[in-house]
């Protein structure tokens, strides 16, 4: 049976539920399609703004050059833009941002906001999925995804494709919920990801369903070293990660060397 065959006869999650891979895109799709218009603020609402910290440890890795040395991002699953305008407010005028995502309601907003804050004309919003990559090979210095690796269905794939697109010396880094390792935090934690969130997720966006997949999909991501291990098998060299807020996210280094 040939590669293609056995993916659409396979299995993978949507959260809690087991549904056949070919399934996922379209299942998550709907998930964000949803949720766009509120997306940003459920972001600040559900983690009382800690997404933001998230995001500026993400930056700084990236570390984009202030001068005016050319400096080209891909920011995969980027959705509404947030990561991209970072990177932009932070690097000098040499920097570039391709922001790709597959939906194209997240892009739309993004594209909005782009406009609103003067950064339509270094930040460009395409749409692409991350396990096919609309780019010639070795086009970006940096490659990033934030909480959008436990969407694609195919995660080894992503990977393989990001190593494609990076220039030789380029950096990966990915921020992706973790788990929470501080014995009592972890039960509140967990209390708050189930009880509160696709309550909060429903009020504010009028779909509760999202929300419980967004929260039920963290549990069924692999653990830092597990995920640290498919980076390296991907191609990726030195792969390291960090964890933050109490191992709430964790932020995964590799290198294209
Ligand atoms: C939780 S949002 C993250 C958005 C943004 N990176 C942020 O941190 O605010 C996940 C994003 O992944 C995108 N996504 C899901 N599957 C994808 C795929 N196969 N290729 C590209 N983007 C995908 C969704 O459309 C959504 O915009």
């Amino acid at each position: 049976m040939g590669k293609a065959q056995k993916d659409s006869k396979a299995d993978t999650h949507f959260g809690e539920k087991t549904v056949p891979l070919a399934d996922k895109q379209g299942l998550v799709d709907d998930v964000f399609h949803s949720v766009a218009r509120r997306y940003d603020l459920m972001n600040d609402l559900m983690s009382g703004g800690l997404h933001r910290a998230w995001k500026d440890a993400l930056v700084t890795a990236v570390n984009p050059p202030r001068s005016e040395k050319e400096f080209a991002l891909l920011d995969l699953a980027g959705g509404t833009g947030d990561v991209a305008f970072r990177v932009m407010e932070a690097g000098g005028k040499g920097v570039r941002v391709t922001v790709c995502d597959i939906n194209s309601d997240m892009l739309a907003v993004g594209r909005e906001r782009a406009l609103e804050r003067g950064h339509d004309l270094a930040v460009t919003f395409e749409q692409g999925n991350a396990e096919e990559l609309p780019y010639a090979d070795r086009s970006f210095d940096c490659v990033t995804i934030a909480f959008g690796i436990r969407n694609v269905p195919r995660i080894e794939r992503a990977l393989e494709q990001a190593y494609r697109v990076l220039r030789i010396g380029g950096r990966f880094l990915c921020l992706e919920f973790s788990f929470v390792d501080v014995p009592g935090l972890d039960k509140l934690y967990e209390l708050y990801s189930f009880q509160v969130i696709p309550r909060v997720g429903e009020a504010v966006t009028g779909d509760r369903e999202a929300y419980q997949y967004l929260v039920e999909s963290i549990r069924k991501f692999p653990k830092p070293p597990a995920f640290a291990k498919m980076i390296e098998a991907a191609g990726f060299r030195r792969a390291s990660f960090t964890t933050m807020t109490a191992g709430v996210v964790a932020l995964h280094s590799g290198w294209k060397l």
